[in-house]
């Protein structure tokens, strides 16, 4: 069966549950071949519930014995199949409701539900993968309180978890121990965990604001435990920062975190029993780079804040998602702002913003941060609902101020604790803390795409006015033929001759809160009175709203705001947007068959930026990184060729190097002076490190000898991953001489720790080089390769398909048929992971006509497999409709 005919589930049709589960207590039975799940359920009618049949939900699901209150049910009280238990006619009143299933965790590759990883036993339940467990109301507004046995084989299995605290523990003399856990604090089933292995512990703990001790632990195969001590620290400043920023305390004896090595996403917030992707754990200088580190850092805070924002306050249904997601988003951006440098923690998330986000939004996956319906909830853990989703409480934030926001917080955290809540209800207590109405706002929440703000200006000399035309308007997106304008808060400054800002005497034309413009209609006509001279605009500052701006600022602004603007944000954006001009205009020129000339005025303000001594490294790093060759392709958006893109941004790059040569090679030299310190992923060590592997990556474009002598000389001498991976990536995508003997020796050195193999193949991956694609081919058969491994997968065939922009798009097609024929080949073993890969096909009609057709021949190609699963046909569906 094809799975195009899926239901469509739709916000409109919610409805609370007849019945409600008030305990349930689960015993698992773990043994080497099966392992048996006895769940017994109090269950309770609904006000108004009157004998109505109880109908659970299930996965793939095998039922060996059913009764209620203790009686057998017969053949014909109840009906079975692997989706459903629905028992016919229910007693009235309360009831309890006895179920035992028969798992096989060994074959579970989906990795959903209970699965084992390398021989530990583990479950992954969000969103609906506790129905492959038992059955079960497996939706996220029934809350229940859970009581978890565990009895397993001693010698696989000496560590046993679940969520809440540990009750008891006891031996049965045959091999077999159990466990057994009780969460006092009422959930729904997504939250539930399991862990069973054997596993070490890297130990420590915490004692709350209000004198509580809790005892922290992250688990990780044995072994690893010295490589959890950075997870550990970061967990201990979340859970400060939580305490301090928000207000929020933990609440049990013990915080777990597991690492596991075979894993469908980043990690995993079940109560008091954190399951992670060992990449977002796992760190040491060796093995870990200055990028791994901050992901560790932010990813163990998303989970840990989680506790609040997702556990204690859950999702009415899925479709609240973003209440829990973006807002997890925004606080461990938040976190991360504090721990790091603000400017810079912005810049990379606005980055990640546009890479991911904005082709999402503009393509056709688009969808509201909030949607209204869907066919496979997996495939709407989104860019979108995530990234979109903090945007969005980033601006309620500017719109509202500081401190409203924070009384709105409170209000959340105090009406809602307990609760599984919707967007309006959280949008309410903002409300209400502002006295704002915000219906206005709620159409960020309701309409997909992303608003494009037209500025225009006019300066009048004699009368010392200022006026700026800003228009907005969002592209139609699938479904939603037809936009609502937004509330859009324009955080500004006029930027005068000095480079301070300007105070003009009075604005009008519309609502001003401190520093911000805020946007409500299509049109504004604003008016800055008493201004001595023309002011050059600095708008959006600190990326206020998530929209693209179209501002004709001549190159002289643009390099008099990159000098001078007071928003660190927009200094940077002045960069790209002067980067980006030149990209595109070049990439015009390769079309037209000419040889690309760049304007020099803008390389030598970058030039004057690194020679100033008042800014950090990191940051002058994120000014020098050209714009990837896909944000180019995004700029010129419709017939893409992106081999054009890929020699115009060459060329610009040999522009930079050869213009700042002698300034990128002193910045090389004096990091290597300070190699020899030891090593510390801090702000100040990673943006030296980041700053002098850029401008590494420049100086190499020139292909000079010098340059890859210096190169090879940094792979040789590296003393950390973060050095060494820069330079051998860099060996790797100039097809340098040397890159051979480099993957060897890298590869001899770590070929054994799998997340550092990762990014071997990742380097290899990503090679623009005609032969990538051969070499791509020939590693998935290289035994440290497996296509049951998520991690490796996305390492090899996800960096091929998102970060070769020439290799997958390859004119004769080979680069779509490969990834196609990957997809086609894990959708019935893991239809996540395969779903995800095909996102990597989104913009594909942006190319030019000869690319357009191969890419949707490839997607085709994947249709017409009979048994596809519902996560791969709704986006392929999507994708080419
Ligand atoms: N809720 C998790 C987070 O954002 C992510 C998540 C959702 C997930 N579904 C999953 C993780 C499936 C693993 C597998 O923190
Ligand atoms: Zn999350």
């Amino acid at each position: 069966m094809s799975h195009e005919s899926s239901p469509v589930i739709r916000l409109s049709d919610y409805k609370p549950t007849p019945y409600a589960i008030d305990k349930v207590d689960l015993d698992f039975n773990l043994t080497a071949k099966e392992t048996l799940v006895a769940a017994t359920l109090a269950i309770s009618p609904r006000d108004g519930t009157f004998g109505e049949p109880l109908v659970l939900d299930g996965d793939e699901l095998t039922l060996v014995r059913v009764a209620i209150d203790g009686r057998e049910l017969s053949q014909d009280e109840y009906e079975a199949t692997p989706d459903h238990l629905t028992v016919k006619v229910p007693p009235n009143g309360a009831f309890r409701l006895e179920m035992t299933t028969r798992l096989d965790p060994a074959a579970n590759t989906k990795l959903m539900g209970l699965y084992r990883s390398s021989g530990t036993w583990c479950t992954q339940c969000e969103a609906e993968g506790f129905r492959r467990i038992t059955y079960y109301y497996d939706r996220p507004d029934v809350l229940s309180v859970f009581t978890v046995k565990i009895t397993a084989p001693k010698s696989e299995a000496p560590v046993l978890l679940s969520n809440g605290n540990p009750v008891s523990v006891g031996d049965l003399g045959d091999g077999r121990h159990f466990a057994i856990w009780h969460d006092p604090w009422p959930k729904p089933s997504y939250l539930f965990a399991l862990v069973a292995g054997a596993l070490a512990a890297f130990e420590d703990e915490f004692t709350t604001m209000s004198g509580r001790k809790v005892m922290l632990a992250v688990y990780v195969e044995k072994g690893n435990a010295p490589k959890a001590a950075y997870a550990m620290d970061s967990l201990k400043r979340s859970m400060k920062w939580d305490e301090e920023v928000f207000g929020r305390e933990y609440d049990l004896d013990v915080f777990n975190v597991v690492a596991v090595s075979d894993f469908n996403m980043g990690a995993m917030e079940n109560k008091g029993l954190n399951v992670f992707n060992d990449k977002y754990v796992l760190a040491d200088p060796e093995i870990a780079t200055d990028a791994d580190y901050a992901g560790i850092e932010a990813v163990i805070a998303h989970e840990y804040f989680h506790n609040w924002t997702g556990d204690r306050i859950t999702c009415r249904d899925w479709f609240q998602l973003c209440l829990k997601e973006g807002l997890t988003v925004f606080r461990d951006q938040e976190f991360s702002s504090d721990m790091r440098s603000r400017a810079v923690k912005r810049i990379s998330d606005v980055r990640l913003l546009r890479s991911q986000q904005f082709p999402e939004d503009g393509g056709p996956l688009a969808h509201p941060v909030r949607p209204e319906q869907y066919k496979e909830i997996n495939n709407f853990y989104t860019a979108t609902v995530y990234e979109k989703g903090a945007e969005v409480i980033r601006m309620l934030k500017t719109l509202i101020g500081d401190d409203a926001f924070a009384r709105g917080m409170d209000l959340y955290f105090t009406r809602h604790d307990g609760e599984a809540a919707t967007i309006e209800q959280f949008i309410a207590c903002f409300a209400e803390a502002s006295g704002r109405d915000l219906e206005p706002f709620m159409v960020w929440y309701r309409e997909a795409g992303t608003p494009i703000v037209t500025v225009e200006e006019s300066w009048d000399e004699a009368s010392g006015r200022f006026t700026l035309t800003l228009t907005q308007e969002t592209p139609a997106t699938p479904g939603q033929q037809t936009k609502k304008p937004r509330v859009i808060p324009v955080r500004f400054g006029l930027v005068g001759p000095d480079g301070g800002d300007m105070h003009p005497s009075s604005i009008a034309g519309a609502e001003v809160n401190g520093g911000t413009l805020v946007l409500t209609q299509p049109l504004h006509t604003v008016t800055f009175e008493g201004l001595s001279s023309r002011p050059v605009p600095s708008l959006f500052r600190g990326f206020s709203a998530p929209v693209k701006v179209r501002q004709a600022l001549s190159s002289a602004d643009l390099i008099f705001l990159l000098a001078n603007d007071a928003d660190s944000f927009n200094r940077w954006q002045a960069g790209t947007t002067l980067a980006m001009t030149a990209l595109v205009k070049a990439t015009q020129q390769v079309r037209a068959g000419q040889v690309p000339t760049f304007e020099t005025a803008p390389i030598d303000a970058l030039g004057a930026l690194i020679d100033d001594s008042s800014l950090d490294a990191a940051f002058k790093a994120l000014l020098l990184a050209v714009p990837s060759e896909n944000d180019v392709a995004r700029e010129v958006a419709e017939n893409v060729d992106p081999d054009a893109v890929a020699n115009a941004h060459k060329a610009y790059r040999r522009t930079i190097a050869d213009r700042l040569g002698v300034r990128l090679k002193s910045i090389v030299e004096a990091d290597q002076t300070a190699a020899g310190q030891p090593y510390v992923p801090d702000a100040a060590g990673s943006g030296r490190r980041a700053l002098a592997n850029t401008a590494l990556d420049l100086l190499s474009v020139t292909g000079s000898s010098d340059a890859m002598d210096l190169v090879r000389r940094r792979f040789e001498t590296a003393t950390n991953m973060t050095d060494r991976l820069a330079a051998l990536t860099v060996l790797v995508h100039r097809g340098d001489a040397g890159a051979e003997a480099a993957l060897a020796a890298f590869f001899e050195r770590f070929g054994t720790v799998p997340l550092v193999v990762d990014k071997w193949l990742s380097a290899q991956a990503s090679a623009p080089l005609p032969d990538t694609l051969d070499r791509v081919m020939a590693l998935t058969e290289h035994p440290a390769f497996s296509f049951g491994n998520p991690n490796r997968v996305r390492a090899l065939v996800g960096a091929f398909a998102t970060s070769n922009p020439t290799q997958f798009g390859r004119a004769d097609g080979k680069g779509f048929g490969f990834v196609a024929g990957v997809i086609s080949r894990l959708d019935a073993a893991n239809p996540q992971l395969a779903a995800r890969l095909l996102v990597t096909f989104r913009s594909w009609r942006s190319y030019e006509p000869k690319r357009r057709t191969l890419a949707e021949a490839a997607l085709r190609s994947i249709q017409t497999k009979p048994q596809l699963s519902r996560d791969v046909a709704d986006i392929l569906e999507r994708t080419l409709a």
